[in-house]
């Protein structure tokens, strides 16, 4: 049974989700990706590219905050020359045109358009090979009309090629350092800019630094024309919709030295009625030192998509993109799940795993929303980004933690954010960031059961460095040093909820999420001191832990919940007592998670959420929304009532009430949240119609509007959220119940009690465990290939054979 909306639907083996109509409330993305070169790509061609970093090295363009939505793009347009009617084959940016039949089809890594008007089936699909730097439009067309048709296909790209937010502030200077030429042999266009701003902040400085790389536009049908002016292409007082070398049939065989960039190609066939043609556009970019590409010659080594002669080779692309798909065929067979919720199923196996993956790769910094622009890669994202990746490359995971390990003090706070070419981030005091370390870390741990990691030894940002234990020690032990008067974490620009920025500036205020999030890494950390042989850390560790239980429940309890924290001033914020940000929800669900509140507080807590926070969507970050600006708060009391962390249901904080509700053994109502979160769900609710929720139906949005605004259901923010790993992961590991440990897995499933069932199979080190669950079982227990097994937990490495049979009867 399909899963559908009103503008598309997901395959039957969920791996797709095809749009059928493209007037989408906002564009619907997916990226395209490999470990370098990334892009993302709209169901209507639009979207940019970069290459390692989407603001220091931009290699197309992406016009922000612009009317009509969603451009430039990814286009090739095709003209029939008898009638002068051009299209193009992504619809946009010709979108007024009437065309016959469109469909998107978002994939893992790729997302194919089918269009078809004036007798043409156009065909066009988008991928980033996995290992080489380059994007491939692979096209086919058909003629459909009966007759011999003669056709002119252009493909066109506007370029960037080096610093975005420069681009943004300074391209009447930065386009004098363009330069294209046409390579009469490849039959190329190659680009390049003779100037490159690396310099990290918005700056009058002009760097004396070459761009150094080079990119090949290519099309492989006879070029009969190209541009490389935008200028010249679109012409005067026109857009994309129309350039007019596409209406008039003449490009201007233009190579620029300066202005604004775009690569053009131009060429003519004639395609017999009923006949196919196939071609591929490509764009693929080299270091300036790699000898330039040309027949026969080295381009990157091999020359990925081109055959022994230079030239591009169908053959190769089609390969590269069958490799693609065995990719993610691997990824994503991980975790393989059959449960009786259609919507889970189909977020689970395919699109919770993909969205995890891409926040993995791109962090909150590059995609609709989020420009690419300003923030880098965020230290606390980064440690929690990689819960979705480590069942399925732990190896890429341990560099990358390693390597973020690098923006960790000698005192065991961290840079809050960074750049990964420049080296370089912004040092911003938000309490939580440095404890985001033990966190991942210890996840990585129970994951892999690789305590090597934790010998590695890693330069501190500053001076000297220490291994990763060492890191991880001194980040709690930060922590615990900037505690306040009452013993809780000092709060200062903010925790988790960047917007609680002025509730302790001055650095006196304290926060309740933090020291209960304290407390709750404290305690994951003390089994990693104790494999580490280090009872002093452990005892320190383990007394305070105790501390945060004495001091939080003697200072914070409210009477019905925790109250969120204490402003400079010593006055609490999240009281029932205010007027408004009565009862925030992280204090409540991490009461739970770090296991500091009393069972008695624990219900009241959940219960009081439940009473004041839950919507149609999810579970409100805080209510009442803050209506009136409050100074001694923040940012949060200036942002407009329902949306974002002033009150919205702020998807990665619903989804740790999620899993606070099953750990206090309130499985039905966290099922409950957990299928409204679902975006396709959100996207269908009657209060909620696909039209106002606006974002993606495959894919979590960072928040979608509360009742405390009249927009209420509009989702915004899609793609880049931590939500993605927590609801993926409080998916596997607490509903279906698959939960790693230091030694082993913990199966103890939490299922609705509507599931008669499930099966589920979940890779962990090196074997398959497959799991059979039934609910309502007359009698409770658990087997391992047939045997039965006292208690809930399996350590895979006692059983021979690479598939291991779990049944368990609830
Ligand atoms: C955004 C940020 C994240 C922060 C959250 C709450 O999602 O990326 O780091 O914790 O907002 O303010």
């Amino acid at each position: 049974m399909a899963i559908a909306n009103q503008y598309g639907y997901y395959t039957e083996d969920y791996r797709e989700f095809v749009i059928t109509d493209p007037r989408t409330p906002r564009p619907w993305f997916n990226y395209m990706w490999n470990s370098q070169y990334a892009g993302l790509i709209s169901h209507t061609g639009g979207g940019f590219s970069f290459l390692e970093s989407p603001r220091d090295n931009r290699i197309s363009r992406m016009r922000y905050n612009c009317l009509p939505w969603d451009r430039p793009g990814r286009y090739v347009m095709v003209k029939d020359s008898a009638t002068g009617k051009y299209w193009s084959l992504s619809w946009a940016p010709t979108i007024d045109l009437k065309y016959d039949f469109y469909e998107c089809r978002h994939g893992q890594g790729y997302t194919k358009i089918t269009t078809e008007i004036n007798g043409i089936r156009g065909e066009i699909t988008y991928f980033v090979p996995t290992d080489t730097n380059a994007e491939v439009w692979r096209v086919k067309l058909t003629e459909l009309s009966g007759q011999t048709r003669d056709l002119e296909i252009y493909s066109f790209l506007e370029l960037l090629m080096g610093n975005a937010l420069n681009d943004q502030i300074n391209q009447p200077n930065d386009k004098h350092f363009t330069d294209i030429h046409f390579d009469r042999e490849l039959q190329a266009l190659v680009a390049t800019r003779r100037y490159w701003v690396l310099n990290k902040g918005v700056s009058v400085k002009q760097p004396n630094i070459d761009w150094k790389y080079q990119i090949y536009f290519s099309q492989n049908l006879p070029i009969a024309g190209f541009d490389s002016s935008l200028d010249t292409f679109i012409g005067r007082w026109r857009s994309e919709a129309n350039p007019l070398a596409v209406e008039t049939g003449v490009m201007q065989n233009m190579e620029i030295t300066a202005g604004d960039p775009v690569v053009a190609l131009q060429s003519k066939i004639s395609l017999a009625a009923h006949s196919a043609v196939d071609f591929a556009v490509t764009l693929e970019i080299a270091p300036k030192e790699i000898p330039p590409l040309n027949k026969g010659g080295k381009f990157s080594s091999p020359p990925l998509l081109r055959g022994a002669g230079g030239d591009l080779s169908l053959e190769i692309i089609d390969r590269q993109f069958a490799q693609l798909r065995q990719k993610w065929d691997d990824h994503l067979s991980c975790v393989q799940v059959q449960t009786p919720d259609e919507a889970f199923n189909a977020m689970i196996n395919v699109w919770n795993q993909y969205q995890a993956a891409v926040t993995f790769d791109m962090a909150r910094n590059s995609g609709y929303y989020h420009g690419g622009l300003l923030f880098g890669t965020g230290m606390r994202d980064r440690f929690q980004d990689i819960l979705g990746v480590v069942m399925v490359d732990p190896v890429r995971v341990r560099e990358r933690l390693i390597k973020a390990l690098n923006f960790q003090f000698k005192d065991g706070s961290t840079l809050h954010n960074y750049f990964v070419l420049t080296n370089t981030g912004e040092r911003t005091n938000h309490s939580d960031t440095p404890l985001w370390i033990p966190f991942g870390i210890v996840e990585y741990l129970k994951e892999t059961g690789d305590f090597s990691i934790l010998e590695e030894v890693v330069p501190y940002h500053d001076e000297t460095s220490g291994s990763v234990y060492e890191h991880l020690v001194r980040a709690l032990d930060f922590a615990i040093a900037n505690t306040g008067e009452r013993g809780m974490p000092r709060i200062f620009t903010g925790d988790w909820n960047d917007t609680l920025d002025h509730v302790g500036a001055q650095g006196k205020g304290e926060t309740t999420w933090g020291a209960f999030f304290l407390g709750y890494v404290l305690k994951k950390s003390l089994p990693v001191c104790e494999q580490q042989g280090d009872r002093a850390a452990l005892d320190r560790f383990q007394k305070f832990y105790e501390h945060l239980r004495q001091v939080t429940n003697d200072v914070c309890w409210d009477g019905e919940w925790y109250l969120r924290a204490f402003r400079d001033n010593g006055e609490p914020i999240g009281v029932s007592s205010a007027t408004q940000g009565k009862i925030f929800l992280n204090a409540q669900s991490w009461a739970v998670i770090s296991e500091l509140a009393p069972s008695d507080r624990a219900d009241k807590a959940m219960a009081s959420s439940r009473e004041y926070l839950a919507t149609p969507f999810g579970m409100q970050i805080v209510a009442p929304s803050f209506t009136e600006i409050d100074d001694t708060v923040g940012l949060i009391s200036r942002c407009v009532p329902g949306k974002k962390e002033n009150g919205a249901v702020f998807n990665h904080a619903s989804s740790w009430f999620v899993l606070a509700s099953i750990l206090n053994g309130d499985t039905e109502f966290a099922w409950d949240i957990y299928r409204r979160m679902m975006p396709i769900n959100s996207s269908q609710a009657t209060e909620a119609k696909c039209d106002r929720f606006e974002t993606e139906p495959y894919v979590y949005p960072e928040y979608v509007t509360s009742p405390d605004h009249e927009t209420q259901g509009q989702a915004s923010h899609s793609w880049l959220t931590g939500t993605a790993v927590w609801m993926l992961r409080i998916g596997i590991d607490y509903i279906l119940g698959f939960q790693p440990t230091f030694t082993g897995m913990i199966i103890d499933p939490k299922i609705p009690s509507e599931w008669t069932g499930f099966t589920a199979k979940r890779k962990f080190r090196g074997k398959t465990l497959s799991l059979t669950v039934t609910n309502h079982s007359e009698v409770k227990q658990m087997t391992v290939n047939g045997e039965i097994v006292e208690g809930k937990f399996i350590d895979p490495a006692k059983y021979e054979g690479e598939e291991i049979a779990i049944a368990v009867h609830l």
